[in-house]
C-alpha cells in the first residue's frame, strides 16, 4: 500500500533546503493536530489529563478545519522553517512520506512494540508501519461509510432505513416532498469527495474501490462502472442543503441533530459533536451502513508521529511516555467513548461504548476492510487533495459531464503517479 511517490516537500528537503533544529525543545510537549469541534475539542482533553498524570504538558497546535488540509500545510511549513512540533496528527501513507524525509522517530527504538502485535490488527499495524517499522502510534479507528438518520424525522414520517440506494433515493423525494431537507452537507471539497467514497465503494464493489483508489489502475478509474458512479454521486446534489463554500462537517452535524435535515453522511468523529450536546446513539440518531455497502468497513485509523528534535534525557523520556500513554488501554478506551470511533487495540472492554460504536467494532472485525481515501487513508494527501479537488467541482458544476470528469480523473491520476 505504501507508495513510493517524492512529494513536492521531499523534493524540496532532497535538495537541501530543509534545516532541523539542534537547539533545545524544552518541554512542554507541542502537538499538531485539528481536532477543534466541540466533540473532538473534549477528546483531545482526554489526552491532555492522560499525558499530564504522567508528567507531560500538552502544548496544543491546533489547526482548524476538519479533514486536516490546513493542519498538514501549517505543518509542512514548520518542519521545513526546521521547528516541527514534538508530535502530529499523521495518517496512512503521509507517515512513509514524512519518514523518507529522516524526520521521523522510530517507535520501535524508542519503546519496546514486540507486543504490540497481540493487540493490533493487521490493518492498524500496516497502516503505521514502513517497511515493518513503527513510524506512527495508532489510537483509534473510525468508520466512514455511515449513513445517519435523524430518529424523529423518520419517526415522524414512519420510514425505514434505506439500504439501496433506489430505497435512499424514495426515502429522500418523500422527505423533500414534505418540505424537510432530506440530506445535510458542508461546503468543504473533502465533504463532497466522502459522500462520493460511499457511492464508489458501493457501484465499483470494495475490490475495483481498492484497485482505482489505492493502486490507481486506470482500468477501473476509466470505466463505465466508474461513470455510473459519478452520475449517482450527481444525483444527490439536489437533495442537500445549500451549505455556504468552506462550511465545515460541524455546521452540518449540527443541522442534522436539530432536525434541520434527515440525513447525513459522514465519519463516525461527527458522533463526538453530538454526544457533547447531550445527543444519544439509536434514540436521536441511527446509524446504518451508506446504502450498498454493508459487507464493507471503510476504515480511517488516528494516529501520530513523533519528530526527531531530541537532546535531553528528559525530551527522550517524555518521547516515550507520550508513545506509552497513547498506546495504553485505559487512554485508547477514554478517548474513543468521546470521540465517536473504537480503540485500535482489539479485545478492550466495550460495555461502556454506544450502540453504534459496538456496531463498528463488530463490523470492522467482519466485514471487508476498505481504506477510507478522503481520510488519507489510501494515498498521500498531495495525491489526495487533488482527487478530492475534482470530485467537488464536479458536484458542484453544472456544466461538467460524468464521462468528463472521469477522463480529467484519469489524466490526473497518470500524472500524479508517474515518475
Ligand atoms: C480525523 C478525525 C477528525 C475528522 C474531522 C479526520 O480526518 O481522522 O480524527 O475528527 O477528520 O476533523
Amino acid at each position: 500500500m505504501k507508495k513510493t511517490i517524492l512529494s513536492p516537500l521531499s523534493i524540496l528537503v532532497c535538495s537541501g533546503a530543509l534545516v532541523l533544529s539542534n537547539s533545545l525543545q524544552a518541554a512542554p510537549f507541542e502537538v499538531l493536530h485539528w481536532w477543534t469541534e466541540p466533540g473532538e475539542l473534549q477528546s483531545k482533553q482526554v489526552l491532555v489529563d492522560h499525558l499530564k498524570v504522567n508528567d507531560i504538558e500538552f502544548e496544543d497546535f491546533a489547526i482548524v478545519g476538519g479533514g486536516g488540509d490546513g493542519a498538514i500545510h501549517v505543518l509542512q511549513m514548520r518542519a521545513l522553517s526546521g521547528t516541527p512540533p514534538e508530535a502530529a496528527q499523521i495518517k496512512g501513507p503521509d507517515i512513509n512520506e514524512w519518514d523518507k524525509l529522516s524526520m521521523l522517530v522510530s517507535i520501535d527504538q524508542l519503546v519496546d512494540t514486540q507486543a504490540w502485535t497481540n493487540f493490533l490488527p493487521e490493518v492498524v499495524i500496516d497502516d503505521v508501519s514502513v517497511d515493518q517499522e513503527y513510524m506512527g502510534v495508532p489510537i483509534n479507528i473510525h468508520r466512514v461509510n455511515w449513513l445517519w438518520l435523524n430518529s424523529n424525522i423518520f419517526k415522524r414520517f414512519g420510514l425505514a432505513a434505506p439500504k439501496t440506494w433506489k430505497q435512499f433515493f424514495a426515502v429522500a423525494d418523500f422527505i423533500q416532498a414534505k418540505g424537510v431537507k432530506p440530506l445535510s452537507m458542508g461546503g468543504t471539497p473533502w465533504q463532497d469527495a466522502l459522500l462520493f467514497e460511499s457511492v464508489a465503494i458501493s457501484v465499483l464493489g470494495p475490490e475495483n474501490y481498492i484497485k482505482a483508489f489505492v493502486h490507481f489502475d486506470n482500468s477501473v478509474i476509466n470505466s463505465t462502472e466508474m461513470v455510473e458512479a459519478f452520475k449517482l454521486f450527481k444525483r444527490l446534489h439536489a437533495y442537500t442543503s445549500i451549505a455556504q463554500q468552506g462550511q465545515d462537517w460541524f455546521w452540518a452535524s449540527q443541522s442534522f441533530i436539530n432536525d434541520q435535515a434527515a440525513m447525513f453522511f459522514m465519519g463516525d468523529w461527527v458522533k463526538g459533536s453530538w454526544t457533547a450536546a447531550g445527543k444519544e446513539a439509536l434514540k436521536d440518531y441511527q446509524c446504518v451502513p451508506a446504502p450498498g455497502t454493508e459487507g464493507v468497513f471503510s476504515y480511517n485509523i488516528d494516529s501520530f508521529v513523533l519528530f526527531k528534535k531530541v537532546n535531553t534525557e528528559i525530551e527522550l523520556a517524555n518521547q516515550k511516555t507520550f508513545v506509552n500513554t497513547l498506546i495504553s488501554p485505559e487512554f485508547q478506551i477514554e478517548f474513543s467513548k468521546v470521540k465517536g470511533s473504537i480503540p485500535a487495540r482489539q479485545n478492550v472492554d466495550l460495555s461502556g461504548f454506544d450502540a453504534c460504536s459496538k456496531q463498528s467494532a463488530q463490523d470492522f472485525d467482519n466485514k471487508v476492510k476498505v481504506p477510507s481515501f478522503t481520510q488519507n487513508m489510501a494515498t498521500s494527501s498531495h495525491q489526495q487533495g487533488q482527487i478530492i479537488q475534482l470530485i467537488s467541482d464536479y458536484f458542484n458544476s453544472e456544466s461538467l459531464s460524468a464521462e468528463e470528469a472521469v477522463q480529467q480523473l484519469s489524466v490526473m491520476v497518470k500524472a500524479l503517479t508517474s515518475k
